[in-house]
C-alpha cells in the first residue's frame, strides 16, 4: 500500500460542526478554557434533527409525540432544547427523570421506559408520568400501588414478534392476554394508553411486523373494554456516519485484504472485527457494520409510515394509525443527536511499537468515545493539520489507561501528517452513546467535561453544558465558515 492515497473513513459532518473545527483558534481556545479531553455538543444540530423527524409525522398522522430518549446522552443542553421545542422525553432512571423535571418538562410529557425496580416504581405512582411497562411484575406492582384519585398512565411494552430475535425487554406476546385482564380489572386506577415496542435492530421489516402485531393487539384491547389511544414504535432510527460510502467500502476491502496478509497491516493486536478467515478467504459481517448506513432517520421514518400492510387491505401504516385514532409515539435517541456531538483530545506523545506500528497516545480513554466497546469506523480529525508538505501517516490511536486493550482505534487510521505532542484530535459524531454509555473513571481520571457550542450572529459561543440556556435557538445558516472567534463563558 502506498501512502499516496491512503484508505480513509471520512465522516459526514454538519456544516456547523465543520465550521467550528475549521475556524482558526476556536477549538484550541475552547480546550484551553475547559480542558482536554472535552465533549462538545451542538444543540442547534439537535433542533434541526428534531425538525427533520417532525416533518413526515406532521404530514402524515393526525397526532404524534416524539419522546427524546435521554439515555443517548447525559447532556443538559439537549434536554433543555427538547423541552423548549415542546416534545416529550423518555427517561430510564430516577436521575434522568429528575433532570427532565428540573429542566422544565411537564410530567404529562414524560415517559419512563426500561426495567424499573420497586423503589423507582413507587416514586412514579401519582406523578402523572407515563410508565412504559416492561413486565408482568411491574404491572402487578402498579395495580397494587395505584390510587383511583390519580390513575397511572401506562403503555405495555411487548416483544417476541414473528421473526424477531428474543429480547430481554418487554412482555412476550403470549402473556399479553393476562396483562389485558389485569388492566381491565384495574381500569379505575390504571389508564391504559396503548402498546409500545422498541427493537434492538433498526431493520425496517422487523419494525413493520411489530407495528402490524401492535395494531392487532389494539383490537384485542378493545375486546377487553379498554380504549388504547397510543402506538409507541420506540427508537432505533439510524444515524449516517459516513460521508462517502465508496471510500468506506474501499477501506473495508483493504482491511479484509490485510487480514489475508495482503498489503499493509491495518489491525491492532490480531483484531478481526467479527470477520473470520477460512480457506484463504474472509467471511462474515463486521461488528462495525452500522457505520456504513446511508439511509437517514427521517427517510426511515417516512418509509415506515408509507408502508402498506397486506393484512389491512394494503392501507399504509400512517393511514391505519389515523383511522384507529391512535397517537403515534416515537422514542428516538441517536437520530436526534446525530452529528450533534464531537470529542476533542490532546496528543500526549507518539511512539513506535516492536512491530513497527505508530501509536499516537491521547489524554483520553477508549470508553469515552466508544459505545459498549464497539470499534468506531469514522476518521478522527487532526484539528491542527497545517504544516508544510504534510505526508500522511498510518497510525493507531492509543488511550491513557494502563491496559493493553485501551486502544481508541484497533484499526489503522491515516492522518494528514504524523501528529506531535500538543496537537488536538477531534472525534466526529460522538453524541449518540459514544460519549456517555460506557465511560468509566478508571485510574481516577475525571470524565471529560461537557461543553455546549452555539453559533449566533457569526460567533461561536461556548459554555458549560449544565449552564446552557435554551432560549430561541437560531437555525445554523448554511455556509457559515467565515465564523469569528467564540466567547467562553
Ligand atoms: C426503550 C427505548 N427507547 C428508545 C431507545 C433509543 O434508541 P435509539 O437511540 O436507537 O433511537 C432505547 C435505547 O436503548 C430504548 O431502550
Amino acid at each position: 500500500m502506498t501512502a499516496a492515497v491512503p484508505p480513509g473513513l471520512p465522516a459526514k459532518m454538519h456544516p456547523l460542526v465543520r465550521a467550528f473545527l475549521a475556524a482558526p483558534g476556536v477549538v484550541r481556545d475552547a480546550i484551553d478554557g475547559f480542558g482536554s479531553p472535552a465533549h462538545l455538543v451542538f444543540p442547534q444540530v439537535f433542533a434541526e434533527n428534531l425538525a427533520r423527524l417532525r416533518a413526515p409525522l406532521a404530514a402524515r398522522v393526525p397526532g404524534y409525540r416524539i419522546c427524546y430518549a435521554h439515555k443517548v446522552n447525559q447532556s443538559r443542553a439537549f434536554v433543555r432544547t427538547a423541552a423548549a421545542a415542546g416534545v416529550g422525553i423518555d427517561v430510564a432512571s430516577a436521575a434522568e427523570l429528575h433532570g427532565a423535571l428540573s429542566d422544565g418538562f411537564d410530567p404529562a410529557l414524560i415517559e419512563v421506559t426500561g426495567p424499573k425496580g420497586e423503589e423507582f416504581l413507587r416514586a412514579l405512582i401519582g406523578t402523572r408520568v407515563t410508565i412504559n411497562v416492561d413486565n408482568a411484575w411491574e404491572l402487578e406492582r402498579i395495580a397494587a400501588l395505584a390510587d383511583a384519585r390519580e390513575p397511572v398512565p401506562v403503555l405495555l411494552r411487548v416483544c417476541g414478534f414473528p421473526g424477531t430475535p428474543v429480547s430481554r425487554f418487554g412482555m412476550p406476546l403470549h402473556t399479553v392476554h393476562a396483562a389485558l385482564e389485569v388492566l381491565a380489572a384495574s381500569r379505575d386506577r390504571i389508564e391504559f394508553r396503548g402498546f409500545a415496542f422498541h427493537l434492538d435492530s433498526g431493520e425496517p421489516a422487523e419494525r413493520v411486523r411489530a407495528v402490524d402485531t401492535c395494531l392487532a393487539l389494539t383490537e384485542r384491547a378493545y375486546d377487553h373494554g379498554l380504549t388504547p389511544s397510543v402506538l409507541n414504535i420506540g427508537g432505533g432510527f439510524r444515524q449516517v456516519f459516513t460521508d462517502d460510502v465508496a471510500a468506506f467500502d474501499a477501506y473495508v476491502h483493504a482491511l479484509r485484504e490485510s487480514l489475508l496478509g495482503r498489503g499493509e497491516p491495518m489491525t491492532w493486536g490480531g483484531n478481526t472485527f467479527g470477520f473470520h478467515l477460512d480457506d484463504g478467504a474472509v467471511h462474515g459481517t463486521p461488528v462495525f457494520h452500522k457505520y456504513a448506513n446511508t439511509v437517514a432517520a427521517d427517510t426511515m421514518l417516512t418509509d415506515l409510515l408509507d408502508t402498506e400492510l397486506e393484512a389491512h387491505g394494503g392501507r399504509g401504516i400512517a393511514q391505519l394509525v389515523g383511522e384507529n385514532m391512535l397517537e403515534l409515539w416515537l422514542e428516538p435517541g441517536k437520530a436526534l443527536v446525530d452529528h450533534a456531538g464531537i470529542t476533542v483530545a490532546r496528543v500526549e506523545f507518539v511512539k513506535e511499537t516492536s512491530d513497527g506500528s505508530t501509536l499516537v497516545n491521547l489524554d483520553l480513554s477508549r470508553d469515552a468515545v466508544t459505545p459498549a466497546d464497539q470499534e468506531v469506523m469514522v476518521d478522527p480529525i487532526l484539528v491542527t493539520a497545517e504544516g508544510a508538505d504534510p505526508v500522511a501517516a498510518g497510525v493507531f490511536l492509543a488511550g491513557r489507561l494502563c491496559l493493553e486493550r485501551d486502544l481508541i482505534t484497533n484499526h489503522k487510521v491515516w492522518l494528514p501528517r504524523r501528529p506531535v505532542p500538543g496537537d488536538l484530535i477531534a472525534f466526529p459524531n460522538t453524541g449518540a452513546y459514544h460519549m456517555d454509555l460506557s465511560a468509566a473513571r478508571a485510574s481516577m481520571h475525571p470524565l471529560p467535561p461537557k461543553v455546549a457550542v452555539t453559533h449566533r450572529d457569526g460567533t461561536f459561543q461556548v459554555c458549560r453544558d449544565v449552564e446552557f440556556e435554551s432560549g430561541p435557538i437560531p437555525r445554523p445558516r448554511p455556509g457559515i465558515d467565515g465564523a469569528r472567534r467564540h466567547e467562553v463563558h
